[in-house]
């Protein structure tokens, strides 16, 4: 096999376009990118490592945690405690945030879903990691949870490894989307897709079925129109994908269009939704937005939400422009 002659991620932040990206948020950047090769490596040993299956545990959302979600938080957590960077770290897996101890304090933020994906683990199905970068607000006192609680707009790099096939590293730091795929001999990132674009249209829609009785009447009306196809208001047939892992279905939608929807619905009516805002949604929004999409919770663009707490749930539209734009507009005439 040939050797890879593009950028490693290394070089990549290195290159002009980035000079004006201070060097530790391109330190950070990095020790992200090498925590995920290792979680990589764990998910591509599952069963031999004794990594698949339940850890017995739950986690503040209420859900039940997978080995592999708590192996996956641990790597995060020791890589950046002590690295200098960081303020400190927040992730769906723990009840509150956890502090970097002095002397090891930095300037970032970073919040992550250690494992997203969860149900796909055991049954060998794409997953990922992914995480979001914001500026500690205030360098002198000690990090609060009150702290974490900013728009996404002032995100100031989001991304995900998503362990397929490939291992690969998707990242912004707000001029465009990059993707990097893990060589497995190397154990380096290399660019493999430059400034990702979104098209504007697709035919592909992506949402669990499973819950259409329990969806509300923009979304419904949307579904049932793409399923009508030609002969129904779109006049084009479409075709719909599911993965389980948004991760992987945002991946699908950055490399050749569609539309994914975790909409709010009946079946817990006080919950905005199932996806977490600070964890999944503003960071996946961050890239779609770079990459000229769109990301909607119905009634508003999502990076411009200002969150309560920092479990906030929230419903999430997005992927290609036109679409979510017609979704948004479905919204508003109800
Ligand atoms: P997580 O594994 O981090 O809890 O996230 C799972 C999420 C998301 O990745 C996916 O889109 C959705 O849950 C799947 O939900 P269904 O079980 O309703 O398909
Ligand atoms: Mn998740
Ligand atoms: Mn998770």
């Amino acid at each position: 096999m040939s050797q890879p002659t593009s950028k490693t991620f290394r070089e990549f932040l290195n290159a002009d376009q980035h000079a004006h990206i201070h060097q530790d948020l391109k330190d950070l950047l990095l020790d992200v990118a090498n925590s995920c090769k290792k979680i990589s490596h764990a998910v591509h040993q599952g069963a031999l490592a004794n990594l698949l299956g339940s850890a017995g545990t739950g986690n503040v959302q209420g859900e039940t945690q997978q080995k592999l979600d708590i192996f996956a938080n641990d790597v995060l957590l020791e890589d950046h405690s002590r690295k200098g960077k960081l303020a400190a770290m927040a992730s769906e897996e723990m009840d509150s945030i956890y502090a970097i101890q002095k002397p090891f304090q930095g300037a970032f933020l970073l919040l992550f879903d250690p494992l997203d994906g969860s149900s796909n683990i055991d049954v060998n199905v794409s997953i990922g990691t992914i995480f979001s970068i914001l500026k500690h607000p205030s360098s002198s006192s000690a990090p609060t949870e009150a702290d974490f609680l900013q728009v996404g707009t002032n995100q100031v790099a989001a991304g995900y490894a998503l362990y397929g096939p490939q291992t690969i590293f998707v990242v912004s730091v707000g001029n465009g989307v990059a993707m990097f795929t893990l060589d497995p001999e190397s154990q380096e990132f290399y660019l493999t897709q430059a400034n990702v674009q979104i098209p504007k249209d697709t035919k592909e829609f992506a949402i669990n079925m499973s819950n259409m009785r329990h969806w509300d009447a923009p979304v419904s009306r949307y579904v049932s129109e793409c399923l009508a196809g030609s002969t129904g208001p779109r006049q084009k047939d479409f075709n719909m994908r599911w993965i389980a892992s948004m991760v992987a279905d945002v991946h699908r939608i950055l490399v050749r269009g569609g539309v994914f929807m975790y909409p709010w619905d009946k079946r817990e009516p006080d919950k905005p939704g199932k996806l977490r805002l600070m964890y999944e949604a503003n960071p996946m929004s961050f890239l779609v937005e770079q990459a000229g999409g769109a990301s909607i919770n119905g009634q508003q663009r999502i990076l411009d939400i200002h969150p309560s707490k920092l479990h906030e749930r929230v419903s999430v539209i997005l992927g290609s422009a036109n679409e979510v734009n017609l979704i948004m507009k479905y919204h508003k005439s109800n």
